[in-house]
């Protein structure tokens, strides 16, 4: 082990995070509620729960459950809405010192999603949007931009015209060939790919034979989804130049580890933080604590370096 501390920064689209250690969509709130929690300035970054136009209310419950090395959830992108959020939740962002926001974008129709990107170019103290191109959990919008290659061509151009930030077009793992898609986002202009999001999934009470989640099906994540991710972070990275974030199952730093040798420039932590809210910041100085142990000088220098 050489004396001196790793060199943790990683940039993705022109953005320079101080880890390549992001909180996940939906699982970080607005950041606000980990401000006494996670140390904000030993994390890369993090991402808000998905804005949309209009607030919110989100499924019916049961909308998360635990399943064997994982959770489903169904929560429907409850939110409180783009003008709210500028309002109420930006301002007390502004005052962590050292936070990195990437404001996850959602809409059901194009114009929706631009709406919000309009609403959020107005507003300071955002590094990148993170366009939700993936949800599973409802009946229009999500999930139908993230699998019809045309449409997510016109999502992502269209967006990016809009956008005055860095885009980052988080794909769905609900496809048979996920370089493919990652391919139309990066030609319509994406400035970086993030996946996975969760993988539509079924559970039933075999006591009353009804769907454990009221929504019926909903997105499965967790150390379940990981070896599919990591296979589709590798793809994904073949096929394009652009930056790969990757996420799916990450609860500790070999896993972090894991992604990155598998292509991913950063990644990103969800299920883990419900099981421990500290889980993104330990992931960080895990990381930070493998790269010095393994002599690796430059934790950029692992990204794609998996012999395959
Ligand atoms: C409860 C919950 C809510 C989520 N909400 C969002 C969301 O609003 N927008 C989004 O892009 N992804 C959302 N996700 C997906 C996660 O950001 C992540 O892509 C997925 O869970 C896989 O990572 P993980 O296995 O580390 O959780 C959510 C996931 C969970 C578990």
């Amino acid at each position: 082990m050489s004396g001196k501390a790793p060199d943790m920064r990683v940039n993705v689209a022109g953005v320079e995070l101080r880890s390549p250690v992001i909180a996940a969509s939906g699982t970080f709130g607005y950041g606000v509620e980990f401000e006494d929690i996670v140390s904000i300035d030993r994390i890369g970054g993090f991402v808000t729960k998905g804005l949309s136009r209009e607030p919110m209310a989100g499924n019916p419950t049961p909308r998360i459950i635990e399943t064997a090395a994982g959770m489903i959830n169904a929560i429907g992108l409850q939110n409180m809405g783009v003008g709210p959020f500028v309002r109420e939740k930006l301002p007390k962002l502004a005052q962590m010192k050292g936070a990195v926001v990437i404001a996850n974008v959602f809409g059901f129709t194009i114009e929706d999603c631009l709406e919000v990107i309009r609403v959020l170019n107005e507003s300071p103290g955002i590094a990148m949007y993170e366009l939700n191109a993936s949800c599973p959990n409802t009946s229009h919008g999500g999930m139908v931009f993230g699998t019809d290659p045309s449409l997510l061509y016109e999502l992502v151009s269209r967006t990016k015209g809009a956008s005055q930030r860095p885009l980052m077009v988080k794909l769905s793992p609900n496809v048979t060939n996920i370089g493919l898609m990652a391919r139309v986002a990066s030609d319509a202009g994406a400035d970086t790919v993030s996946l996975v999001n969760t993988f539509v999934s079924l559970a039933i009470d075999v006591e009353t034979r009804r769907p454990r989640i009221a929504n019926v099906t909903g997105g499965l994540s967790g150390p379940a989804i990981k070896p599919i991710a990591v296979r589709m972070v590798h793809e994904v990275s073949k096929a394009v130049r652009i930056p790969v974030v990757g996420m799916g199952g990450i609860v500790n730093a070999e896993d972090a580890v894991e992604f990155m040798m598998a292509g991913a420039t950063a990644v990103q932590v969800g299920t883990a933080s419900y099981a421990d809210p500290r889980a993104v910041e330990n992931i960080a100085n895990g990381l930070q604590r493998w790269c010095a142990k393994h002599d690796v000088a430059q934790v950029s220098s692992l990204t794609g370096s998996a012999l395959l």
